[in-house]
């Protein structure tokens, strides 16, 4: 059966560069050994994520010169569409510099996008939704757009009864949540940030989860990096830890956490397995040498053998349960 895709938006896309260098050293001139060249941004790693795992996506946002021309070329080249709005300023690129066992970035801002630009996008976004199942709203707000420019979407989606997921940060997660996705995905940083608490074990992450929730209708899933992740969902929370602590490159281990809890949202998964997959597939990625991808035989093992804790607490505001999000809980 065709599903309808998960639609991501990055409104900051960047073309991924990285160097292999035996030895970077500061002030030298170097050659690489090897580059390699792909398109990245958190919504876009997504995107290529879901593509990985066999499922249809559209990856959308903004993109601006050659070198938004190459993301989109290289998303196409991966067979992922790509529905982006067309902006004046240069699309960022981010270098990274890869030695044996450590790295160093060089991150662009990105352009700045001007309100006419922002307004072209949100017209836009009716009809890149009619299309959607789930949206995945991913990653920093670039210079130019408000704090809050992940709120229309989110109400957006909701209006044409697409479930959302937002991952983000500081105050684009704060006025984001504000308009009740269905999900939000903060880390152990981000969450404590959000809520001025430690986030040092599965249990304190759920305490901060519920603070973040407040009554809200959205599900709070934190990802707690080899812990694995907590979930507060209007009925039950979860606890799900990995078997193994995978060695490698989790840069991008959250981005392949959200296209696994999109895939899950778009079928409709209850929430035990959907969250054991998202810890496989997780897990899969920092096995992965780059972001965006996942070992699908890691994703297998650890999804098989991951522990799931479910914990009963009192419902929510009744109201608050019939949430689309909470079907499945
Ligand atoms: N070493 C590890 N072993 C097993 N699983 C891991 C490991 N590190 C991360 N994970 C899995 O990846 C998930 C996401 O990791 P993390 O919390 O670091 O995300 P993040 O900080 O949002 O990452 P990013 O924003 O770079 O994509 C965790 O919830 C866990 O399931
Ligand atoms: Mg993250």
């Amino acid at each position: 059966m065709s599903r309808k895709p998960v639609l991501t938006v990055t409104l900051n896309p960047a073309l991924d560069v990285t160097y292999d260098v035996d030895e970077f050293v500061l002030g030298q001139t170097h050659r690489p050994r090897s580059m390699s060249v792909r398109a990245g941004g958190k919504g876009v790693n997504v995107a290529r994520v879901l593509a990985g795992l066999g499922e249809s996506v559209v990856a959308s946002g903004l993109a601006g010169g050659a070198t938004g021309r190459s993301i989109v070329d290289h998303l196409e080249q991966a067979g992922i569409p790509a529905s982006f709005t067309w902006i004046e300023g240069e699309s960022r690129r981010t270098v990274v510099i890869a030695e044996r066992d450590r790295a160093t970035g060089i991150w662009e801002t990105g352009p700045v996008v001007t309100a006419a630009e922002w307004a072209t996008f949100l017209d836009g976004f009716p009809a890149l939704i009619s299309t959607a199942s789930v949206v995945v709203l991913s990653g920093s707000v670039p210079p130019g757009l408000p704090a809050d420019a992940y709120a229309p979407l989110v109400q957006a989606a909701a209006a044409n009864g697409v479930q959302v997921i937002l991952d983000a940060e500081g105050p684009a997660l704060h006025h984001g949540l504000a308009a009740n996705p269905t999900l939000v995905k903060p880390n152990a940083d981000e969450l404590a940030d959000a809520v001025g608490t430690e986030v040092d074990t599965p249990e304190r992450a759920l305490a901060a989860a519920h603070r973040l929730r407040a009554e809200r209708p959205t599900v709070v899933v934190a990802s707690l990096g080899h812990q694995g992740l907590v979930a507060a969902t209007c009925r039950r929370d979860y606890v799900v830890t990995p078997p193994i602590r995978v060695p490698g490159n989790a840069t991008g281990a959250g981005d392949a956490l959200v296209a696994a809890l999109a895939r899950g949202l778009a079928r409709g998964t209850a929430w035990p397995d959907m969250l054991a997959d998202a810890v496989g597939v997780s897990g899969g990625a920092v096995a992965a040498p780059v972001a965006g991808e996942s070992r699908i035989d890691i994703a297998r093992h650890i999804t098989d053998r991951a522990i799931v804790r479910a914990i009963e607490h009192d419902a929510d505001q009744g109201s608050q349960c019939d949430h689309a999000s909470c079907r499945n809980s």
